[in-house]
């Protein structure tokens, strides 16, 4: 391989995302199209509308990738695209672009699982390798922890039972009159308010076991607004006179329960490292405790930067050179998969 240069495409979502990147590290370009403008009115992701937006943009979002990296499909050792888990007709679009390129090219075509990816990118902006590690990957899709012993050895300690983080934001955004999405707009809001003011409850597993769950968390939301009474009904977002205080007690419940089962993970693993990672890793009261709680274990959490902690291709392009490097190389008939 005389080039280290891989394309990533990344279309599993709701972004339509390109990076160049060299050794899976030195990001060329990274560029993102999102879509939220085109959901927001429905609040939440369209499948339909998704696609079709991923149709229209997955070629100039891939040239201008190319273009603002400076180098040409000739210059690639591979093209690496998400393939699993998304949206299938969000991916379908991301990965023909990719294998048509592939082929016409005769580049080695490499199939990148999109949670991997938001690992790794916890990864890609430093030298030091954290390995062995636990990895909290926590977005509107996945709130997941993972022992990871390398880029390539990734395995699943738990999963949240119900919601994932971010969708339990959104939802919590709609209910208090928030544009779409609501993580970015709850923790704004949430900067206005005191996070003590209502005790919403934390989820934690019996028997010392590790995991998340959001839909307590979420009704205990709506009885509050609803005044205790379980069968008012919902205020309108306008008549909610402590707006700033549930959004800063709900996002401090999250927090905490992220916090706590990350750590708690960290713990049964022995491990000393946490890479946090996907959307929600955005989110600053969760950089912020979850840097203090960590530290004062003698632990170290590790979070992108904000534009790698949603969706991008940089991460995609930055597995996929391990990938290629370790010649798990994929067939042309390679398939995506929802899961
Ligand atoms: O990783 P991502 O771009 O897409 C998925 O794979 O889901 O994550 C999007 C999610 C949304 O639910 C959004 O509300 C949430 O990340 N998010 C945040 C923040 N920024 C984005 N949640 C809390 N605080 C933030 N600052
Ligand atoms: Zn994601």
């Amino acid at each position: 391989m005389t080039s280290e240069l891989v394309l990533g495409i990344e279309s599993s979502c709701d972004e339509t995302a390109a990076a160049v990147v060299r050794a899976g590290r030195e990001v060329l370009s990274s560029v993102v199209h999102s879509q939220v403008a085109e959901h927001a009115e429905w609040g939440g992701v369209v499948p339909e509308i998704a696609g079709r937006s991923h149709l229209r943009k997955v070629l100039p979002v891939i040239d201008a990738a190319l273009a603002e990296a400076g180098c040409g499909l000739d210059d690639l050792a591979g093209i690496a695209v998400t393939t699993k888990p998304g949206l299938i007709g969000s991916l379908l679009v991301g990965l023909s672009a990719a294998k048509t390129l592939a082929w016409s090219r005769g580049l080695p075509l490499v199939a990148v699982d999109h949670v991997e990816a938001h690992v790794y990118s916890a990864t890609m902006e430093r030298d030091d390798a954290p390995y062995p590690c636990v990895a909290l990957v926590v977005s509107g899709g996945h709130t997941s922890l993972y022992r990871a012993s390398s880029e390539l050895a990734i395995e699943l300690i738990a999963s949240t039972l119900d919601d994932a983080a971010g969708e339990a934001f959104d939802k919590i955004g709609h209910l208090l009159g928030l544009p779409y999405p609501g993580g970015p707009s709850v923790s704004r809001l949430a900067a206005q308010g005191n996070a003590e003011a209502i005790r919403f409850p934390r989820y934690r597993p019996r028997d010392g076991a590790v995991g998340f769950s959001f839909s307590g968390l979420k009704t205990a939301v709506l009885y509050h607004l609803r005044g205790g009474d379980a069968l008012a009904a919902t205020p309108p977002p306008d008549a909610i006179e402590d707006r700033a205080d549930v959004a800063a007690s709900f996002e401090a419940a999250v927090v905490d329960a992220l916090c706590e089962q990350t750590l708690r993970a960290a713990e049964a693993e022995g491990a000393r490292i946490v890479l946090v990672s996907g959307g929600v890793a955005c989110n600053r009261r969760l950089r912020d405790e979850l840097g203090r709680r960590a530290a004062e274990r003698d632990l170290e959490a590790r979070f992108p930067s904000p534009a790698y902690c949603t969706d991008n291709g940089a991460m995609i392009a930055g597995l996929g050179w391990h990938l290629l490097s370790a010649g798990r190389v994929a067939a042309l008939d390679l398939d995506a998969s929802p899961r």
